[in-house]
Protein backbone atom coordinates (compact mmCIF):
# COMPACT_ATOMS: atom_id res chain seq x y z
CA UNK A 1 0.00 0.00 0.00
CA UNK A 2 1.25 3.79 -1.05
CA UNK A 3 0.65 6.09 1.72
CA UNK A 4 0.36 9.68 0.50
CA UNK A 5 1.15 12.91 2.72
CA UNK A 6 0.45 15.16 -0.08
CA UNK A 7 -2.24 16.06 -2.73
CA UNK A 8 0.65 16.02 -5.02
CA UNK A 9 1.64 12.94 -4.37
CA UNK A 10 -1.70 11.46 -4.24
CA UNK A 11 -3.01 12.83 -7.58
CA UNK A 12 -0.03 11.76 -9.23
CA UNK A 13 -0.65 7.91 -8.19
CA UNK A 14 -4.12 8.72 -9.32
CA UNK A 15 -3.62 9.71 -12.92
CA UNK A 16 -2.90 6.32 -13.72
CA UNK A 17 -5.38 4.09 -11.27
CA UNK A 18 -8.17 3.67 -13.33
CA UNK A 19 -11.76 3.40 -11.69
CA UNK A 20 -11.22 4.25 -8.27
CA UNK A 21 -12.73 4.19 -5.46
CA UNK A 22 -12.42 6.47 -2.45
CA UNK A 23 -13.60 5.24 1.50
CA UNK A 24 -13.07 8.63 3.31
CA UNK A 25 -12.47 8.14 7.14
CA UNK A 26 -10.88 9.74 10.25
CA UNK A 27 -9.20 5.89 11.19
CA UNK A 28 -9.52 4.30 14.32
CA UNK A 29 -10.44 1.68 12.20
CA UNK A 30 -13.00 -1.35 12.77
CA UNK A 31 -14.62 -4.02 11.40
CA UNK A 32 -17.19 -1.63 9.75
CA UNK A 33 -14.79 0.52 7.89
CA UNK A 34 -12.68 -2.60 6.33
CA UNK A 35 -15.97 -3.95 5.12
CA UNK A 36 -16.52 -0.59 3.28
CA UNK A 37 -12.95 -1.11 1.84
CA UNK A 38 -13.64 -4.61 0.66
CA UNK A 39 -16.97 -3.71 -0.82
CA UNK A 40 -15.34 -0.10 -2.42
CA UNK A 41 -13.03 -3.10 -4.15
CA UNK A 42 -16.25 -4.17 -6.03
CA UNK A 43 -16.69 -0.84 -7.83
CA UNK A 44 -13.15 -0.09 -8.99
CA UNK A 45 -9.51 -1.01 -9.94
CA UNK A 46 -8.05 0.82 -6.74
CA UNK A 47 -9.23 1.67 -3.62
CA UNK A 48 -8.35 4.75 -1.88
CA UNK A 49 -8.68 5.10 1.72
CA UNK A 50 -8.26 8.51 3.67
CA UNK A 51 -7.75 9.21 7.28
CA UNK A 52 -7.94 13.08 8.41
CA UNK A 53 -9.40 13.87 11.76
CA UNK A 54 -11.57 16.88 10.27
CA UNK A 55 -11.84 19.81 12.77
CA UNK A 56 -14.39 21.52 11.13
CA UNK A 57 -17.00 18.88 11.59
CA UNK A 58 -16.51 19.36 15.04
CA UNK A 59 -17.76 21.97 17.61
CA UNK A 60 -15.99 23.47 20.63
CA UNK A 61 -15.47 21.19 23.77
CA UNK A 62 -16.63 18.19 21.42
CA UNK A 63 -13.91 15.18 20.87
CA UNK A 64 -11.64 16.14 18.51
CA UNK A 65 -8.21 16.46 20.27
CA UNK A 66 -9.25 13.50 22.06
CA UNK A 67 -10.33 11.57 19.24
CA UNK A 68 -8.17 8.03 18.64
CA UNK A 69 -5.68 8.25 16.52
CA UNK A 70 -4.17 4.62 15.31
CA UNK A 71 -2.24 5.05 12.46
CA UNK A 72 0.06 2.57 12.90
CA UNK A 73 -1.92 -0.02 13.26
CA UNK A 74 -5.02 1.64 10.17
CA UNK A 75 -2.22 0.86 7.80
CA UNK A 76 -1.62 -2.55 9.21
CA UNK A 77 -5.35 -3.35 8.82
CA UNK A 78 -5.87 -1.25 5.23
CA UNK A 79 -2.83 -3.34 3.32
CA UNK A 80 -4.14 -6.37 4.94
CA UNK A 81 -7.62 -6.11 3.06
CA UNK A 82 -5.74 -5.16 -0.19
CA UNK A 83 -5.94 -0.94 -0.25
CA UNK A 84 -3.89 0.22 -2.63
CA UNK A 85 -3.53 4.05 -1.34
CA UNK A 86 -4.08 5.47 1.67
CA UNK A 87 -4.66 9.43 1.74
CA UNK A 88 -3.26 10.76 5.31
CA UNK A 89 -3.14 14.40 5.34
CA UNK A 90 -2.26 16.53 7.74
CA UNK A 91 -3.65 20.23 8.27
CA UNK A 92 -0.97 21.87 6.73
CA UNK A 93 -2.32 20.16 3.37
CA UNK A 94 -6.07 20.01 4.03
CA UNK A 95 -6.52 23.34 5.57
CA UNK A 96 -2.83 25.62 4.94
CA UNK A 97 -5.02 28.66 5.20
CA UNK A 98 -8.03 28.53 7.22
CA UNK A 99 -11.26 27.54 5.31
CA UNK A 100 -13.32 30.68 4.45
CA UNK A 101 -15.51 28.77 1.35
CA UNK A 102 -17.70 25.79 2.88
CA UNK A 103 -20.68 23.61 1.73
CA UNK A 104 -23.60 24.42 3.52
CA UNK A 105 -26.18 21.96 3.24
CA UNK A 106 -29.62 23.01 3.58
CA UNK A 107 -31.07 23.42 6.90
CA UNK A 108 -33.91 21.03 6.25
CA UNK A 109 -31.44 18.41 6.17
CA UNK A 110 -28.36 19.46 7.97
CA UNK A 111 -30.18 21.90 10.61
CA UNK A 112 -32.48 18.46 12.03
CA UNK A 113 -31.56 15.31 14.16
CA UNK A 114 -27.43 15.35 14.55
CA UNK A 115 -27.40 19.13 13.12
CA UNK A 116 -29.44 20.31 16.00
CA UNK A 117 -27.82 18.53 18.32
CA UNK A 118 -24.37 19.41 16.72
CA UNK A 119 -24.95 22.46 14.69
CA UNK A 120 -22.32 23.51 11.59
CA UNK A 121 -21.31 19.74 11.85
CA UNK A 122 -22.86 18.75 8.48
CA UNK A 123 -21.33 21.66 6.87
CA UNK A 124 -17.60 20.49 8.07
CA UNK A 125 -18.70 17.39 6.74
CA UNK A 126 -19.79 18.18 3.27
CA UNK A 127 -16.89 20.40 2.92
CA UNK A 128 -14.14 18.32 3.78
CA UNK A 129 -16.04 15.57 1.21
CA UNK A 130 -16.10 17.92 -1.63
CA UNK A 131 -11.92 18.64 -1.17
CA UNK A 132 -11.53 14.51 -0.70
CA UNK A 133 -13.48 14.43 -4.14
CA UNK A 134 -11.51 17.29 -5.67
CA UNK A 135 -7.81 16.01 -4.76
CA UNK A 136 -8.90 12.19 -4.88
CA UNK A 137 -11.31 12.23 -8.36
CA UNK A 138 -13.04 8.97 -7.32
CA UNK A 139 -15.59 7.21 -9.61
CA UNK A 140 -17.07 6.24 -6.67
CA UNK A 141 -17.26 6.96 -3.03
CA UNK A 142 -18.05 4.58 -0.31
CA UNK A 143 -19.41 5.92 3.26
CA UNK A 144 -21.32 3.42 6.12
CA UNK A 145 -24.93 3.66 6.64
CA UNK A 146 -24.46 4.34 10.56
CA UNK A 147 -23.90 8.14 9.87
CA UNK A 148 -27.51 7.93 7.82
CA UNK A 149 -27.39 11.93 7.65
CA UNK A 150 -24.32 11.81 6.46
CA UNK A 151 -24.70 10.11 4.03
CA UNK A 152 -28.32 11.41 2.91
CA UNK A 153 -26.41 14.64 2.84
CA UNK A 154 -23.47 13.57 0.67
CA UNK A 155 -25.80 11.96 -1.61
CA UNK A 156 -27.79 15.13 -1.71
CA UNK A 157 -24.72 17.40 -2.56
CA UNK A 158 -23.36 15.06 -5.32
CA UNK A 159 -26.41 15.08 -7.13
CA UNK A 160 -26.98 19.04 -6.50
CA UNK A 161 -23.04 19.63 -8.06
CA UNK A 162 -23.17 16.93 -10.64
CA UNK A 163 -20.16 15.19 -9.47
CA UNK A 164 -19.62 12.31 -12.00
CA UNK A 165 -19.23 10.27 -8.54
CA UNK A 166 -21.52 6.99 -7.54
CA UNK A 167 -22.31 6.80 -3.63
CA UNK A 168 -22.50 3.60 -2.37
CA UNK A 169 -23.68 3.03 1.17
CA UNK A 170 -22.32 -0.16 3.46
CA UNK A 171 -24.11 -1.43 5.90
CA UNK A 172 -23.74 -1.13 9.46
CA UNK A 173 -21.71 -3.84 11.29
CA UNK A 174 -22.56 -4.37 14.64
CA UNK A 175 -20.75 -6.58 17.70
CA UNK A 176 -22.47 -9.81 18.44
CA UNK A 177 -24.27 -8.40 21.48
CA UNK A 178 -25.76 -5.33 18.65
CA UNK A 179 -24.21 -2.21 19.19
CA UNK A 180 -23.01 -0.70 16.16
CA UNK A 181 -19.54 -1.04 15.25
CA UNK A 182 -18.28 2.98 16.15
CA UNK A 183 -14.51 4.57 17.07
CA UNK A 184 -16.15 5.95 19.55
CA UNK A 185 -17.11 2.99 21.49
CA UNK A 186 -13.51 3.05 22.45
CA UNK A 187 -14.94 6.05 25.23
CA UNK A 188 -16.93 3.46 26.84
CA UNK A 189 -15.85 2.38 30.33
CA UNK A 190 -16.79 -1.26 31.09
CA UNK A 191 -20.15 -0.99 32.72
CA UNK A 192 -21.09 1.62 30.01
CA UNK A 193 -20.09 -1.10 27.43
CA UNK A 194 -22.47 -3.59 28.73
CA UNK A 195 -25.58 -1.30 28.42
CA UNK A 196 -24.51 0.57 25.26
CA UNK A 197 -26.25 -2.15 23.15
CA UNK A 198 -29.90 -0.91 24.67
CA UNK A 199 -29.96 1.60 22.10
CA UNK A 200 -30.02 -0.82 19.46
CA UNK A 201 -32.21 -2.85 21.49
CA UNK A 202 -34.22 0.58 21.58
CA UNK A 203 -34.72 1.26 18.09
CA UNK A 204 -34.77 -2.45 16.75
CA UNK A 205 -38.17 -2.79 19.25
CA UNK A 206 -39.77 0.37 17.44
CA UNK A 207 -39.00 -0.69 14.36
CA UNK A 208 -40.73 -4.08 14.78
CA UNK A 209 -43.92 -2.19 16.74
CA UNK A 210 -43.77 0.07 13.43
CA UNK A 211 -43.85 -3.52 11.35
CA UNK A 212 -46.24 -4.53 12.91
CA UNK A 213 -48.60 -1.75 12.37
CA UNK A 214 -47.96 0.84 14.79
CA UNK A 215 -48.93 4.25 13.41
CA UNK A 216 -48.54 6.35 17.14
CA UNK A 217 -44.92 7.41 16.14
CA UNK A 218 -44.40 10.42 18.15
CA UNK A 219 -45.29 8.18 21.40
CA UNK A 220 -43.34 5.69 20.18
CA UNK A 221 -40.65 7.59 20.23
CA UNK A 222 -41.32 9.03 23.87
CA UNK A 223 -41.29 5.62 25.26
CA UNK A 224 -38.03 4.47 23.94
CA UNK A 225 -36.41 7.85 24.94
CA UNK A 226 -38.37 7.37 28.39
CA UNK A 227 -36.57 3.25 28.22
CA UNK A 228 -32.67 4.82 27.45
CA UNK A 229 -33.17 8.30 30.46
CA UNK A 230 -34.66 4.76 32.84
CA UNK A 231 -31.56 3.00 32.42
CA UNK A 232 -29.29 6.20 32.48
CA UNK A 233 -29.20 7.58 29.23
CA UNK A 234 -29.53 11.07 27.90
CA UNK A 235 -30.79 10.98 24.81
CA UNK A 236 -30.98 13.60 22.15
CA UNK A 237 -33.66 11.76 19.60
CA UNK A 238 -34.94 9.03 18.63
CA UNK A 239 -37.08 9.86 15.66
CA UNK A 240 -39.21 7.87 13.34
CA UNK A 241 -38.39 9.41 9.85
CA UNK A 242 -38.78 9.15 5.90
CA UNK A 243 -35.42 7.56 4.33
CA UNK A 244 -35.14 9.27 1.29
CA UNK A 245 -34.98 13.17 3.10
CA UNK A 246 -35.55 12.36 6.97
CA UNK A 247 -38.23 14.75 7.03
CA UNK A 248 -41.33 13.58 9.16
CA UNK A 249 -43.25 11.01 7.99
CA UNK A 250 -47.05 10.69 7.56
CA UNK A 251 -48.89 7.83 8.81
CA UNK A 252 -49.07 5.91 5.36
CA UNK A 253 -45.50 7.30 3.94
CA UNK A 254 -43.42 3.67 3.47
CA UNK A 255 -39.89 3.41 3.57
CA UNK A 256 -38.77 4.39 6.83
CA UNK A 257 -36.24 4.67 9.34
CA UNK A 258 -35.18 4.84 12.72
CA UNK A 259 -32.80 6.77 13.84
CA UNK A 260 -31.26 7.57 17.35
CA UNK A 261 -28.12 9.36 19.26
CA UNK A 262 -27.86 9.33 23.27
CA UNK A 263 -25.19 10.07 25.87
CA UNK A 264 -24.27 7.11 28.23
CA UNK A 265 -21.90 8.79 30.02
CA UNK A 266 -19.37 11.43 28.46
CA UNK A 267 -19.87 8.94 25.30
CA UNK A 268 -22.44 10.33 22.48
CA UNK A 269 -23.76 7.04 20.40
CA UNK A 270 -25.38 7.17 17.53
CA UNK A 271 -27.51 4.44 15.59
CA UNK A 272 -30.20 3.79 13.02
CA UNK A 273 -32.24 1.04 11.31
CA UNK A 274 -34.45 1.05 8.45
CA UNK A 275 -37.75 -0.24 8.88
O1 LIG B 1 -17.67 9.52 8.68
C1 LIG B 1 -16.53 10.00 8.90
O2 LIG B 1 -15.62 9.36 9.37
C2 LIG B 1 -16.29 11.48 8.56
O3 LIG B 1 -17.42 12.24 8.82
C3 LIG B 1 -15.80 11.69 7.13
C4 LIG B 1 -16.84 11.26 6.10
C5 LIG B 1 -14.52 10.91 6.90
C6 LIG B 1 -15.50 13.17 6.89
O4 LIG B 1 -14.54 13.65 7.76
Amino acid sequence: MQIHETIASLRAARADAGRVALVPTMGNLHAGHIALMTKAREHADQVIATIFVNRLQFRPGEDFDSYPRTFAADCEKLAAAGVEHLFAPDESQMYPQPQSYHIEPPPEQAGILDGEFRPGHFRGVATVVMKLFQIARPDVALFGKKDYQQLMVICNMVREFNLAIDIVGGETVRAADGLALSSRNGYLSAAERAEAPRLYGVIADLVTKVRGGARNYAELEQIAMQLLRLNGWMPDYVALRKKLDLQLPSAHDSGLVVLAAARLGSTRLIDNLEV
